[in-house]
């Protein structure tokens, strides 16, 4: 496809993401290093929504270690169970954080970053990564963030 994204900046949030998501299927579809698919994945979130923060942790070991992203620099390693990236890897499951000072243990890799989204992919039933995505906005994920990133990460588990 061409290297351009289509955004429609007129649609609502869910129907956002329905345009997108085809979009970066057929960008990764193809290819086979990992490194390239998670950065555009990344590019094409931050793109499509402006998100103060976009990127990926890897799990190497027994930590999270950090991927490509979009946004300010960044924690470099998570330990397992800490932060919303480590809960997440913990737990397997979606994290949705609304006011991230109301998360006991929360990472602030950056002061500006009010609400999260943590999103794991799993691979045989093991977490191998996890996306996650910050915004300078309280309250500024919802059903609609949740629901359309998790069906992106089913799709990007076959890039591991
Ligand atoms: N806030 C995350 C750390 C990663 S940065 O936000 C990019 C956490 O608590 O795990």
């Amino acid at each position: 496809m061409a290297e351009e994204l289509i955004l429609d900046t007129t649609l609502t949030k869910a129907e956002k993401y329905r345009q997108l998501l085809p979009q970066i299927d057929a960008l990764t579809t193809g290819e086979p290093d990992l490194v390239a698919n998670l950065a555009n994945t990344a590019a094409a979130l931050r793109q499509a929504f402006d998100f103060f923060w976009v990127g990926f942790y890897l799990v190497k070991n027994d930590e999270l270690v950090l991927g490509p992203f979009q946004g300010p620099i960044a924690c470099t390693r998570i330990r397992h169970g800490k932060g919303v990236c480590g809960s997440s890897w913990a737990q397997a499951q979606t994290l949705l954080v609304p006011d991230v000072e109301q998360f006991p243990g929360h990472i602030a890799c950056s002061s500006e970053s009010k609400s999260e989204i943590v999103v794991p992919i799993l691979k045989d039933g093991q977490v191998v990564a996890v996306l996650d995505v910050d915004s300078d906005q309280l309250n500024d994920f919802d059903q609609d963030d949740q629901a359309a990133l998790e069906q992106l990460m089913q799709q990007a588990a076959r890039w591991f």
